[in-house]
């Protein structure tokens, strides 16, 4: 697919069939979210593949604008021992927020659907993450990206606006 075409196809899907994803897809969408950029080349991210059905069930009771069933969950988190010292450490927010739309472009292209749902910086729903993924102190979680074969189509869609450029000369 064309660059193009993959951009106004990226849609949140939140209904999904029961076909497991392979770990062959799964590869090639860690490969996408590890190619992003990000401040000073910190690459701050770590990604939790869930695959678990109990996992899976165990984390939609936890995020409350997230309860979606799908074969997959990919959390993305920040490392902060990873991360740039001081001020700078919060680029890892950005630096895995670029990972996470290269996922869902990824997703788009290999006919999957997926949506991003937004964990950090809710404290509470942090913490409960973290705990039901028994994550390390230094892994912060930013999203579950929830993958699936989608089972609701949504159209293409392009929100351009010329309203919203502002062009200095
Ligand atoms: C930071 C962020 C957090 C989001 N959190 C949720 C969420 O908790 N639950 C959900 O269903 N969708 C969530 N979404 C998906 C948005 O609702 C969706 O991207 C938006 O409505 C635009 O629709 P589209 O993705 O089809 O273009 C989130 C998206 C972003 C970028």
């Amino acid at each position: 697919m064309e660059l193009s075409e993959v951009l106004l196809k990226r849609r949140s899907v939140r209904r999904f069939e029961e076909k497991a994803v392979s770990d062959d897809v799964i590869q090639k969408l860690l490969h996408a979210g590890m190619s992003g950029p990000s401040a000073c080349n910190r690459t701050p991210w770590e990604f939790y593949v869930v695959k678990s059905a109990v996992k899976l069930k165990e984390l939609k009771s936890v995020a409350t604008f997230s309860k979606y069933e799908a074969p997959l969950a990919i959390v993305v988190c920040g490392n902060l021992s990873r991360a740039l010292p001081v001020q700078l450490a919060e680029f890892w927010v950005q630096d895995c927020s670029a990972a996470t739309e290269n996922v869902l472009l990824a997703v788009t292209d290999l006919g999957l659907g997926a949506v991003w749902c937004g964990v950090y910086p809710q404290k509470r729903v942090v913490e409960r993450v973290k705990k039901c993924l028994n994550l390390p102190e230094k892994h912060i979680p930013l999203n579950i990206i929830y993958i699936g074969y989608p089972k609701e189509e949504q159209p293409e869609r392009d929100q351009y606006s010329e309203k919203r450029v502002h062009i200095i000369e």
